[in-house]
């Protein structure tokens, strides 16, 4: 019998046009740990020691220290930005990296969620970065993902690890802006969180916030592969 050939999966297929499309600007790969350490999952990204993301409710557990040291703590990554942390801990500027990966969070399990799911973390540091910087880059990435007449939407936010922070929308690539079903009547689709890195975050990790400064994004996978494919139930 003749064999089948397969089709690769939709968070492939996304993710390696996000890769293609950062590599054309000079990121390249990093892939950190999804086993890790509350020091690079939160502590190195300037989360106070009660931030409720640390909760159980959120975070799943490997090993908790019973001690009251927090950054003892053995758990599942719920983000890819500890890659930061471990990427700036042992690298010098400049620094153009794109991280993907699998991340975990504690949560129900709906049509628009899973308890695990897919990041891609992007960080630039070096002299002279700027928050113009950051958005011409974002706004040439949602041109070359979603097509030369996007535009993007910057919402005010908050990130423990950048300052500022934004939420970054896309407009809708169906209809173009008017509203429809995909973008909720809006005209706008999140796709990420976005921001200028934290003086603190560099210095944690030894680098000398005086001299550099960066800027950060983490993209959802699934949510670009939904848009993307038009898939309403993952
Ligand atoms: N880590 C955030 C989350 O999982 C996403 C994020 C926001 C990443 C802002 C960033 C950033 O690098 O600058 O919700």
């Amino acid at each position: 019998y003749p064999i089948s050939l397969g089709t690769r999966h939709p968070l492939t297929l996304v993710k390696n046009e996000i890769i293609d499309i950062f590599a054309r600007m000079g990121f390249t790969l990093y892939q950190g740990p999804e086993i890790d350490d509350d020091q690079h999952v939160f502590t190195m990204l300037n989360f106070a020691a009660d931030h409720p993301a640390r909760d159980m409710q959120d975070t799943f557990f490997v090993e908790r220290s019973n001690t009251m040291d927090v950054t003892k703590n053995v758990l599942l990554r719920s983000h890819t930005s500890n890659d930061e942390a471990h990427y700036m801990s042992t690298h010098e500027p400049p620094i153009r990296v794109l991280c993907p990966g699998r991340v975990y969070r504690n949560e129900a399990i709906s049509a628009r969620a899973h308890c695990f799911f897919h990041q891609v973390e992007g960080l630039y540091v070096d002299k002279n970065v700027s928050f113009t910087d950051l958005k011409q880059v974002l706004l040439t990435f949602a041109r070359e993902m979603f097509g030369a007449d996007t535009k993007i939407r910057l919402r005010p936010s908050y990130f423990p690890f950048t300052e500022p922070s934004v939420e970054v929308d896309v407009s809708c690539f169906k209809c173009g802006g008017k509203g429809c079903n995909v973008c909720k009547k809006t005209g706008w689709i999140e796709i990420m969180g976005a921001g200028m890195v934290h003086p603190r975050v560099l210095e944690m990790s030894g680098i000398d916030a005086t001299v550099y400064s960066g800027f950060a994004f983490g993209l959802g996978q699934e949510r670009v592969a939904m848009l993307r494919y038009g898939i309403n139930d993952i």
